[in-house]
């Protein structure tokens, strides 16, 4: 339909305008009857639709309507498949057109930075590569239907402790290379309707308030077109936050920050142009639903159906000493009331009120001999003894004893974060017990976020089905069975013990958190430590085996403008058909910064029948090998070499090649009395200039020139000392050295500065 926006804003009344920026109760945003505004509904959650009813409120105690609970980000990202992603989208921009919902409030893409984070179980990775791409088609795949996306909690919101309040202090570089990329890439791929800015502040300023934030960084630089809404409650100063970008508050605020912006539009603090522009923001997402009404069918069977496929598809195989897939003629004990009542989901925002549950032991094949026990209650740490005795009896008298952990409900959810990364104790004693009476034994996990697991070693099999969703039943008894092959691989490492995460000494502090790690998140930092994990980012067992060979780089010389074609060719080696996620890092070799030894800058799924052999491609650009400096304020990559890497996890390097980057970019040259006589020394634009200073100081500081070493113990300054005393020397130091005056050392600066 072809509307003028504007024309219809000068029609409003300022009341009016400021009413169009906050909402009209918990799920809706105003309408202006009178001139054909009308007033749109916007529901949580990413995973699947949360819509209350008119006895809304926020957290999900009460009812909404029955719904399929498709599985949780911390399962789904684990597909590393981004059409499938597009497909959950589709389904779910289906569900929302259906049911007269005009924005889903997801998918949410902040980083784990730490396993406790009470909300990991909602977004993707530790990793801003996967979350991004993971994001972007997820966002597509809903907008399809004309239902916008809201994708949040925009940003840095890492924690849940203190989250309405707290400070994420991380530098700029952090910032932009970790905690911003899912939302960037969202913005490139797939243009978000709308963005939710988060509870806790930046750096010091509120995300709702933050007009670097929301206006230079998210629309100046990356393009966003759509509308900010608050989360829930996060506005602090509603005048300030709608200067800054922040288009909709949500939810009320009861008329109280309403009359607010109609106050500071009349004293002429805020230019009612800015009003203006945010109301132009909001109704163009509106008209963009509205006037794309489409009759939906969907059924939630299919859709149960699709959920099912996604659990399947991403739950991951982390250990199997040839104990799995189980048969059909073996005698096997299910323990744990996991088997019975799986937790498939997490508490707070994102909560669906499932139409159905599929449970493990419902869904295993019909003559199998099961012994089920519960073992341990699934909601409490409560050690039973009887139930424990039962449980190990039925272990010894079975082949192979499948025990199903995880956590309970109370361990994790939103609004508060994890105190350690362990299971209930009573399921530790329990899988040693049986461990003492059984040696064929698989534990199938149910939990958002990693645990610490001291049994690894002993157990043969481990199956990581994270929070599977409503269809996790049967995702695991096909799992377990054979009847799927697995083929998910971890969005991020699991660590031996909290205390091995890079964020442990910061996390969960309270006004001020210190991202003190910097870019060094998740594998980023257990690989630049060489530290030994259990399970890294990006591994994943299957019951096939693939190969990989024939590595071909297009061109290994290139500039900063060239992409670069990368193919290898994967072949399955096993009997059974698989599907393989083919990863692609990349390692800096120029030296120029501090950066993490690899990153991940490509990905692809690629299913195999036996024997049958596929290329995978991928397409890197500048971007694919650059950091961010904020010195340039830029995506910097320096002139070298970097590493191409092929392999099947993180820590699983197959192939490698190399490229050669020429980049016409180059740092600017910024030399001041404290430069130092090495980095002026390591730069070519500038060594001339100042090698004469480093004769006349390896003069005074007496090295030898003469040929003679001085690595005996007996000199006072070694060569090794003399050139890292001339390389450590400020400038400011020439003069005091004697070596020039105070004038020609200025003047030497400011030809360097003009270089
Ligand atoms: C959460 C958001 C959610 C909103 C509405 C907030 O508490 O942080 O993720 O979309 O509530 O339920």
């Amino acid at each position: 339909m072809n509307r003028n926006v504007k024309e219809l804003i000068s029609q409003m009344t300022l009341e009016e305008k400021a009413g169009m920026c906050s909402g009209l109760d918990f799920w809706h945003l105003k309408g202006v009857e009178r001139l054909g505004i009308p007033s749109v509904m916007v529901s949580d959650g990413p995973h699947g639709l949360r819509k209350q009813d008119e006895h809304a409120d926020h957290l999900g105690i009460n009812d909404s309507l029955k719904a399929v609970c498709f599985p949780p980000a911390v399962l789904s990202a684990c597909s590393f498949d981004r059409s499938l992603m597009h497909e959950f989208g589709d389904a779910i921009g289906k569900e929302a057109q259906a049911n007269d919902l005009s924005v889903v409030l997801g998918p949410a893409v902040n980083i784990k930075r730490s396993p406790l984070c009470g909300r990991n179980f909602e977004y993707y990775s530790e990793d801003p590569y996967l979350a991004g791409e993971t994001a972007a088609s997820f966002i597509n795949g809903v907008q399809e239907h004309h239902v916008g996306t809201s994708i949040k909690h925009f940003a840095a919101n890492n924690q849940e402790f203190n989250r309405m309040s707290s400070s994420s202090d991380a530098d700029e570089r952090t910032l932009r290379e970790i905690y911003f990329p899912p939302f960037e890439t969202a913005v490139k791929k797939a243009r978000p309707y709308t963005f939710m800015c988060s509870y806790n502040r930046i750096n010091g300023t509120f995300a709702s308030e933050n007009p670097w934030l929301l206006t230079e960084v998210l629309r100046d630089e990356w393009g966003f077109k759509g509308y900010v809404m608050s989360d829930w409650g996060a506005v602090n100063d509603r005048v300030a936050g709608l200067k800054a970008g922040l288009e909709l508050e949500m939810p009320s605020s009861n008329g109280v920050y309403d009359k607010e912006i109609v106050a500071a539009v009349k004293d002429g603090s805020l230019d009612e142009a800015v009003l203006d522009q945010a109301v132009e923001r909001i109704l163009n997402i509106i008209f963009e639903y509205t006037d794309h009404r489409e009759e939906q069918e969907f059924t939630l069977e299919a859709d149960h159906g699709l959920a099912k496929r996604i659990a399947e598809e991403s739950m991951v195989l982390l250990k199997n000493d040839s104990i799995l897939p189980l048969k059909e003629s073996e005698k096997i004990a299910f323990i744990g009331e996991f088997a019975k009542k799986p937790r498939f989901q997490g508490g707070g925002s994102s909560h669906i009120n499932s139409f159905r549950v599929s449970n493990t032991l419902d869904a295993v094949p019909g003559d199998t001999d099961i012994t089920y026990v519960k073992g341990f209650p699934a909601n409490e740490d409560v050690y039973d003894e009887a139930l424990a005795r039962e449980a190990v009896e039925a272990a010894k008298a079975a082949d192979k004893a499948v025990i199903f952990a995880g956590l309970p409900d109370s361990f994790e959810s939103e609004g508060y974060d994890r105190t350690h990364m362990r299971l209930p104790e009573c399921q530790n004693r329990l899988i040693d017990e049986i461990l003492a009476v059984q040696s064929e034994v698989i534990v199938v996990l149910h939990n958002g976020s990693p645990v610490e697991m001291p049994w690894l070693s002993k157990v043969k099999g481990l199956l990581e089905a994270y929070l599977g969703g409503q269809a996790v039943g049967e995702a695991v008894a096909d799992l377990l069975f054979g009847k799927a092959c697995p083929c998910g691989k971890l969005a991020e490492t699991m660590p031996y013990k909290l205390s091995d995460n890079p964020s442990y000494l910061s996390f969960g502090d309270g006004e001020n958190v210190k991202y003190q790690e910097g870019v060094f998140v998740g594998y980023r930092y257990y690989d630049a430590k060489e530290m030994p994990v259990a399970f890294p980012f990006g591994f994943g067992l299957s019951y096939t085996s693939f190969a990989y060979s024939g590595l071909r780089i297009d061109k290994t010389e290139i500039g900063e403008n060239d992409t670069v074609r990368v193919s290898v060719d994967v072949t399955n080696t096993g009997d059974v058909e698989g599907k393989e996620i083919v990863q692609l890092y990349i390692s800096d070799k120029t030296g120029a910064c501090r950066r993490p030894l690899r990153e991940l800058k490509g990905y692809e799924k690629v299913s195999l029948k036996p024997g049958e052999t596929k290329t995978v491609d991928f397409t890197l650009d500048y971007r694919s090998f650059a950091w961010y400096s904020v010195e340039m304020k830029d995506w910097y990559a320096a002139s070298g070499d970097y590493e191409v890497l092929i392999g099947a996890s993180s820590r699983d390097m197959r192939l490698s090649g190399n490229v050669h980057l020429t980049a016409q970019k180059r740092m600017p040259i910024k030399v001041h009395t404290n430069t130092t006589l090495g980095e002026l020394l390591a730069d070519d634009r500038t060594a001339g200039h100042v090698e004469h200073l480093k004769k006349q100081l390896e003069g005074i500081f007496g090295a030898s020139s003469e040929g003679g070493t001085k690595e005996d113990g007996d000199v006072a300054i070694s060569d090794a000392m003399n050139d890292a005393m001339v390389a450590c020397m400020p400038l400011r130091n020439a003069v005091s050295y004697g070596m020039c005056g105070k004038k020609e050392l200025m003047d030497l600066i400011e030809k360097m500065n003009r270089l």
